[in-house]
């Protein structure tokens, strides 16, 4: 899995939205992760999707490391699968997954994104 550069921006465009529930697709090792729970501070709770479990294992290690595991939670699934369940609104939703699955997040953002909130690709 690879780090990418956009870390310190998401960071940035986290702490400026000041987000309390955030759902990312796509966590990979935890990278973007780390940075959204870093940007939105201590009121802000981080959920995670992850097809993979060896990638939610290696994160949650990562997040736990980072002392961060209590506000960022991996949800182990396929986004098709994860999606659909999930409730409530998001203040911001960050998805970086194949492009090929993008259309069914973003139908599922609609419904998850409360009003105003920011999705981010
Ligand atoms: C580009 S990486 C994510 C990198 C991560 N956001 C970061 O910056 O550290 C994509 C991750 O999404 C996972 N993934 C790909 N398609 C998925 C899907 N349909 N549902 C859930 N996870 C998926 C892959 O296993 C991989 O770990």
């Amino acid at each position: 899995m690879y780090p990418s550069s956009n870390g310190p921006l998401l960071g940035a465009l986290a702490a400026a939205a000041k987000p309390k529930r955030l759902l990312e697709v796509g966590c990979g090792l935890g990278y973007s992760g780390l940075w959204l729970a870093y940007g939105a501070g201590a009121g802000g709770y981080v959920e995670t999707i992850e097809a993979s479990r060896e990638h939610a294992k290696i994160a949650r290690g990562h997040f736990k490391a980072e002392v961060l595991e209590k506000r960022i939670q991996v949800l182990v699934g396929e986004a098709t699968r994860v999606l659909p369940a999930l409730k409530g609104r998001y203040d911001l939703i960050y998805f970086d997954i194949n492009p090929s699955d993008s259309l069914i997040v973003l139908d599922h953002s609609e419904r998850l994104l409360r009003r105003g909130g920011e999705l981010k690709r």
